[in-house]
């Protein structure tokens, strides 16, 4: 391969890792995403891209920006019939260093083994509560056992793991505390995420954001902490407790971080977005000459992203991935 360009903006941003979407489709129907309406459930054939075409639209990009990690994302990538060929594909034949994959857990009882068995080399697992009442009110499912099975498969099948926490003011900031202890005491570290400004809430979203000051506020009532830093295009402020409860946060709103941002998105149709904030991606589908056009595309998808901050778009991160 060996093919590699030189892509930047005037920030001196690259793209080092890709954010895979392999599906629209979800068996859930979270209130930060979809917002009170179903999702596409039971549809999963219709948007099943062949792995032939995700194999190809990866290698192409490999090939131009020799990319440090690739996260699958949805919809629900668990959902994809594929996933762990395409696991295999990434790692064994395109030779991506890390393979993610970031999933609500409520198939990864029955996937866990093979996902780890094909490659995978970490997962976050989307946890927003941990009562079921609070559970459902997040997900519209009752479906916490489940996942919480998942999660303890993972574990023991040896995956790198951790936790996501969208907090939501009104639905779950309630669960910042148990969620702390719960994934503490398993030696998991957990990240809250400030609500973002997309998709269902794009108009409202303010008042329901719970910031990272008083994320902040809420634990060290209870215990001590010592923060860690952020490390370079990493969207996460880390934290530590005096017994050793690793925790961060994503706060968009209070702490942005696109300045070193090095994230690129083709979703399952093939379009390929800069930024998140970007309503208007690049199409790849149907492009003959991808080869010669690619690194132009890119030059130009990489001027989609912020100086700052995330500023909020009606899509929902169904269809681009979280
Ligand atoms: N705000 C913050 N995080 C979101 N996610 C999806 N929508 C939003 C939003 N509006 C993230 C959550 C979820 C992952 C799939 O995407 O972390 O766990
Ligand atoms: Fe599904 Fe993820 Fe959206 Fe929840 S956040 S509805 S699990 S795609």
């Amino acid at each position: 391969m060996e093919e590699f360009h030189i892509i930047e903006d005037e920030l001196g941003r690259k793209f080092k890792t890709l954010r895979l979407s392999v599906t629209p489709i979800c068996n859930f129907a979270c209130e930060y995403c979809v917002g009170g309406l179903e999702t596409h459930t039971g549809k999963t054939k219709q948007y099943n891209t062949k792995l032939d075409t995700f194999k190809k639209y990866v290698y192409e990009i490999h090939r131009i920006l020799n990319l440090h990690k690739v996260r699958l994302t949805g919809g629900e990538p668990l959902l994809y019939h594929e996933i762990s060929q395409l696991i295999r594909i990434l790692k064994e034949e395109i030779g991506i260093p890390h393979v993610s994959l970031t999933t609500n857990g409520s198939r990864l009882e029955k996937v866990a083994s093979a996902l780890k068995q094909s490659g995978l080399d970490s997962l976050n697992l989307s946890l927003d509560a941990i009562d079921s009442a609070v559970f459902y009110k997040m997900s519209k499912r009752n479906r916490l056992d489940e996942v919480i099975k998942g999660l303890q498969l993972s574990l023991e099948a040896g995956i790198q793991l951790k936790l996501n926490c969208t907090v939501m003011r009104g639905f779950n900031e309630s669960q910042i505390l148990p969620l702390l202890e719960f994934s503490g005491s398993r030696k998991i570290p957990i990240r809250y995420l400030e609500f973002m400004q997309m998709g269902a809430y794009y108009q409202n979203y303010k008042s329901f954001l719970v910031s990272q000051d008083e994320i902040l506020s809420v634990i060290s009532h209870k215990y001590k902490i010592r923060e860690l830093g952020r490390k370079k295009s990493s969207t996460s402020y880390e934290y530590e407790t005096e017994e050793g409860y690793l925790f961060g946060i994503i706060a968009n709103e209070s702490s942005p971080f696109c300045k070193d941002c090095d994230r690129l998105r083709l979703d399952s149709k093939g379009v390929l977005y800069g930024c998140l904030s970007s309503n208007h991606g690049f199409p790849l589908e149907g492009i003959e000459n991808l080869r010669e056009v690619l690194p132009s595309v890119l030059q130009k998808a990489i001027f989609q992203k912020q100086k700052e901050r995330f500023i909020g778009s009606p899509i929902t991160m169904i269809s681009v991935g979280g």
